[in-house]
């Protein structure tokens, strides 16, 4: 219990199903650990690899993402897990019967000529440092092939059964984050994760994402009585973070620090207020 909200305990899950920029796989149970214990269904507009919904295990949830192929995976992963084992595995094979990087080139070369969820399953596992980068004029997937052998298909199966049990009660819909936003209603819990940063928004091609918009439906979200939990700016190991950020005026009532090993807490001050000397990873608003 603190400052009135009772939070979730939830335990560390490390294993990664997708390789993602910006996943929050290794503190994902961290973060999970500020949303408030009664949420009625949990949103996450921002889905990306899924970490903070497969920590959180919600007993109802919507995931989605505006990005078709990465959804096309989660769709089918809820409707037929064997199918995307199946997808791993034919790709796995056919990446090692030909000298590196052949195999990994025909499967970017078919991905892009075609973007699909079962070759970027792949590659993600696949490609360099497992960043899936995109061309920003065209979304050609450009990333090379990665130095290091991906996991093989018996494991990846593993963790797809894992996974599969883990986001039972989670339904999956491509859409823009606003779309899934007015879906919530009066004790549902949203937690978003959006492109901030300028790299990330030519990663993630572009998708029509804007801070201000999203502030928009923060604020028509919380008249509604829908908590929201967003993570922004961040990845600052340490010094100075800057708060410029266009938000409106008591839009949040707290503000968290999310480290790999701790975290702090504290109430949300007021704007252009920064936290000094502290090692942090990871910046959490909430809205409650
Ligand atoms: C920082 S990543 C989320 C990472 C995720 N939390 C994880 O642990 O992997 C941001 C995601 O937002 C998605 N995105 C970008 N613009 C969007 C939009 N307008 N609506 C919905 N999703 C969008 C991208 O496809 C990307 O997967």
């Amino acid at each position: 219990m603190f400052y009135g909200t009772e939070f979730q305990h939830v335990a560390p899950f490390r294993t990664q199903l997708l390789k993602w920029v910006g996943n929050k796989q290794r503190f994902a149970h961290q973060l999970a650990s500020y949303f408030p214990t009664d949420i009625r269904t949990y949103f996450e507009p921002f889905l990306g690899s899924g970490a903070v919904l497969a920590a959180l295990q919600p007993r109802q949830a919507i995931g989605s993402d505006a990005f078709g192929p990465l959804m096309e995976i989660w769709t089918t992963l809820a409707s037929d897990p064997e199918q995307v084992v199946q997808w791993y595995r034919t790709r796995y094979d056919e990446y090692s019967a030909l000298e590196k990087p052949e195999g990994y080139e025909r499967i970017k070369a078919r991905y892009n000529a075609s973007p699909n969820g079962a070759d970027l399953l792949f590659l993600c596992r696949s490609c360099y440092g497992g960043v899936v980068r995109f061309r920003k004029s065209d979304g050609y997937m450009s990333t090379p092939c990665g130095a290091h052998t991906p996991i093989t298909p018996g494991s990846f199966a593993q963790r797809a059964q894992i996974w599969r049990r883990r986001l039972v009660g989670a339904t999956f819909i491509k859409m823009d984050f606003s779309e899934a936003m007015q879906r919530a209603e009066s004790g549902d819990l949203i937690y978003c994760d959006p492109p901030y940063t300028q790299s990330q928004t030519i990663l993630y091609r572009g998708q029509g994402f804007e801070l201000t918009r999203l502030m928009d439906e923060i604020v028509t979200c919380k008249e509604r009585g829908v908590r929201v939990a967003l993570s922004i700016d961040g990845k600052k190991k340490s010094g100075r973070v800057d708060c410029h950020l266009d938000i409106p005026q008591g839009l949040f009532e707290r503000e968290v620090f999310v480290d790999c090993g701790r975290s702090m807490l504290r109430r949300f001050q007021r704007e252009g207020e920064s936290l000094e000397d502290e090692v942090v990873h990871d910046r959490l608003l909430l809205t409650y």
